[in-house]
């Protein structure tokens, strides 16, 4: 998808970003409170990810994408029933079946419209942009949802200091209306390489195998962390240079990048390909962590309301995760900046703490080292 050109010529309608939100459950997890129940320490989180506290959700997964839905609705001045198509994307939905997003469309009452879960992990609120933006370019669709929503913190083993220490919860949203060639999504790229699939997983997860007891030896996200750091710090660079050539750009053009919150080191080696100052790159993961599909959108909402976004501006959207898949997107903002109007939409209040959210999961897994 380079360019709003068919295959004739015809100039095709694109998409553009008309609403945005976001949803953070309330419970913190700060550094040194996962320092009491496992070996590490706030200096090593901070300087090793960036990290310095994660949320950790109450609710659902859905109760989150739909106040973030929600939100960027009003952003974009529209109900819920002007939608007609929901896209979720998560690894840690509500359930297999039904999907999501069948939960979200019945929160915010899209009644009738189309929705679907896409699970691309990390990568899957660019994957949704890209789906959302080309049923819009093929006439299938003209008013498209795109949320990037997860409860990672569900599978994490708190026994576990390399993979505990580096996730979150959260939920962000996007709106997706028809626009002319000039403004919104101009040129994306997705892949996948399934060969390394076994570096980042939930090994037992799904359907694969025999049925078996819930089992803490294998339940939790398991990573071979430094060879993910190594070919993310490659594959997001590269493919974040590649749209922005695709756009017919060049790197002086972009006004900001908003990569997949992961680790600030892989940011920071992607800003360099991209030859950009650390102004032009927003980065949030010190408060959330790495949320997988929601923390693009989460820091495009955040972008936005920082000012750190004007009209006109060249965005560079790129992520990298389970698969592994890597994906990235320029886009060119149109004129508005401003929410239509606003939503009061917000998750029911908890007097619960982090740590006694995370329990359930310290009794399952066990504690680890102290
Ligand atoms: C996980 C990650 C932060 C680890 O950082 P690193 O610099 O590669 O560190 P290493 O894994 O080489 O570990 C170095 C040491 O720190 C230790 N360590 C790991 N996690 C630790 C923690 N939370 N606290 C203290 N020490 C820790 C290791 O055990 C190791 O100790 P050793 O030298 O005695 O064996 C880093 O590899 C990373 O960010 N990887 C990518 C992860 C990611 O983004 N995944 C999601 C993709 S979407």
């Amino acid at each position: 998808m380079d360019n709003a050109v068919d295959p004739d010529g015809a100039e095709m309608q694109n998409a553009k970003i008309t609403g945005w939100g976001k949803c953070l459950p309330p419970a913190s997890l700060s550094n040194d409170d996962l320092a009491q129940i496992v070996d590490t320490s706030d200096e090593w989180i901070t300087t090793r990810t960036g990290i310095k506290e994660r949320r950790i959700c109450h609710v659902d997964v859905s109760d989150m994408a739909a106040v973030a839905a929600q939100h960027a609705l009003a952003a974009a001045g529209l109900e819920a029933t002007d939608l007609d198509l929901v896209i979720v994307g998560t690894c840690t939905g509500d359930s297999t079946i039904p999907s999501t997003a069948s939960k979200v469309q019945e929160i915010i009452g899209a009644t009738g419209c189309a929705a679907m879960d896409l699970n691309a992990a990390c990568s899957g609120f660019i994957y949704g942009l890209v789906v959302g933006t080309n049923m819009i370019r093929a006439g299938t669709n003209s008013r498209v949802l795109v949320i990037g929503a997860e409860k990672l913190s569900y599978h994490l083993n708190f026994a576990d200091r390399s993979t505990c220490v580096l996730f979150g919860d959260g939920a962000g949203a996007v709106v997706l209306e028809p626009a002319d060639s000039e403004t919104g999504v101009l040129a994306t790229e997705l892949g996948l390489d399934g060969t390394a699939r076994s570096l980042l997983e939930i090994p037992v997860s799904g359907t694969q195998g025999e049925r078996r007891p819930p089992d803490p030896e294998t339940a939790g996200i398991t990573m071979n962390g430094p060879e993910v750091f190594r070919r993310a710090v490659t594959t997001m660079g590269d493919a974040a240079v590649r749209v922005v050539e695709k756009s017919g750009l060049t790197l002086d053009d972009v006004d900001l990048l908003i990569p997949h919150q992961a680790n600030t080191r892989i940011i920071d080696a992607t800003a360099r390909r991209l030859r950009l100052d650390r102004d032009k790159v927003f980065i949030n993961i010190g408060s959330y962590g790495n949320t997988s599909a929601a923390t693009i959108p989460v820091a495009l909402a955040e972008a936005i309301e920082q000012d750190r976004i004007t009209p006109g501006d060249v965005i560079v959207f790129a992520a990298f995760g389970a698969g592994l898949s890597w994906a990235a997107a320029t886009v060119r903002w149109g004129d508005r900046v401003t929410p239509v109007a606003t939503s009061d939409a917000a998750l029911p209040p908890t007097d619960r703490t982090a740590m006694e959210l995370i329990q359930p999961n310290i009794d399952f897994f066990g504690l680890g080292a102290r």
